[in-house]
């Protein structure tokens, strides 16, 4: 009987993939920095039982199409935002991503992207290392405080619960807004449940952490952005399209928001002539969040189990297509 095959669409280290290699006729794109092209996944997808994906994969109507033996589609990502999860469903392929072991360090990153820009560290670094610093004084780059300052979490799911860990060390006020309650972020964390007006207008520091759906494209909005304090820092660490990001420039140059941190944006790479990057109350960082080399690690391992999972005919651990 022929091995199933698999297509990886960026260069794994081979360690990382063996579980897929023992079952399965296995085949990667030689890059690991420059993305699948179309074309080679078209094709690529026409022979495959199994996909593993990169969150820059479109993986829309026309690559399930083309794939007519493809079974499973497993993105090395929480969020599957670059996925038609429901044409998926509709032909049965399997969607899987990997929640959980990228959590804590998720929520790392989005901390340290929110103490970055309260605290004005990348400027700060930028401008020792440039030569600038002359003398000592007094609010020679100042930022904002983070301790006792108040947090609103907007998507309270287990990385913005995770946020909410962090920031009780900080001994931050904490409130959120979400699709529903999270009982146990109020219980546990101390946490207060808001309308998202309600959020915008009492935060210090108002964090992204919403998956990109299409109720939540765009939520950040000019109205969004006029409603938040005009020392408010606005952190994304969840998808670019979550922002108009004309509106959030617009906001910044105004003095309606005082800075913002971004870990993603709506066009993957950010062009480098994009308004936003010449701002210097803006961090931007090149979506990191889950970039710590144990974590990807584990991500890598948790597609290959499901994929292997599905292949074999078992349930995968963490299936989308519920
Ligand atoms: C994801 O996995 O979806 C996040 O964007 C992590 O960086």
């Amino acid at each position: 009987m022929n091995k199933p095959y698999v297509f990886i669409t960026r260069k794994l280290p081979d360690e990382a993939i063996k579980p897929l290699t023992t079952l399965a006729e296995v085949k990667m794109w030689p890059y690991e920095d420059v993305p699948v092209t179309r074309e080679v996944l078209l094709s690529e997808a026409k022979k495959a039982d199994a996909l593993f994906t990169m969150l820059s994969d479109r993986i829309d109507r026309e690559v399930m199409e083309a794939g007519e033996s493809l079974k499973v589609i497993a993105n090395l990502a929480v969020g599957f935002d670059n996925i038609d999860v429901s044409f998926a469903t509709e032909r049965g392929i399997a969607i899987c991503n990997t929640p959980d072991v990228l959590t804590d360090t998720t929520a790392d990153l989005t901390f340290a992207l929110l103490l970055a820009t309260a605290r004005r560290v990348v400027e700060a670094a930028e401008f020792v290392k440039a030569g600038e610093w002359k003398s000592w004084s007094p609010f020679l780059l100042a930022g904002h405080d983070v301790h006792h300052k108040t947090i609103g979490i907007v998507g309270m799911g287990k990385i913005g619960q995770a946020v909410a860990k962090r920031a009780t060390g900080f001994e931050m006020n904490i409130l959120y807004h979400n699709r529903s309650r999270n009982e146990e972020a109020e219980r546990k964390l101390g946490a207060t449940y808001c309308t998202f007006a309600e959020l915008l207008e009492k935060s210090d520091f108002v964090v992204c952490l919403t998956p990109l759906t299409n109720e939540t494209r765009w939520l950040f909005n000019r109205e969004a952005f006029q409603m938040m304090k005009r020392s408010a820092i606005f952190i994304n660490a969840a998808r670019g399209a979550v922002v108009d990001e004309e509106a959030l420039y617009d906001a910044l140059i105004n003095g309606e928001i005082a800075g913002a941190g971004l870990d993603v944006f709506e066009k993957e790479p950010i062009d480098r002539n994009h308004p936003l990057l010449a701002l210097n109350n803006v961090v931007a960082l090149p979506h990191i969040g889950s970039a710590s080399v144990e974590t990807r690690v584990k991500m890598m391992e948790l597609c290959c189990r499901n994929i292997v999972a599905v292949l074999k005919g078992e349930a995968p651990e963490t299936l989308v297509n519920q």
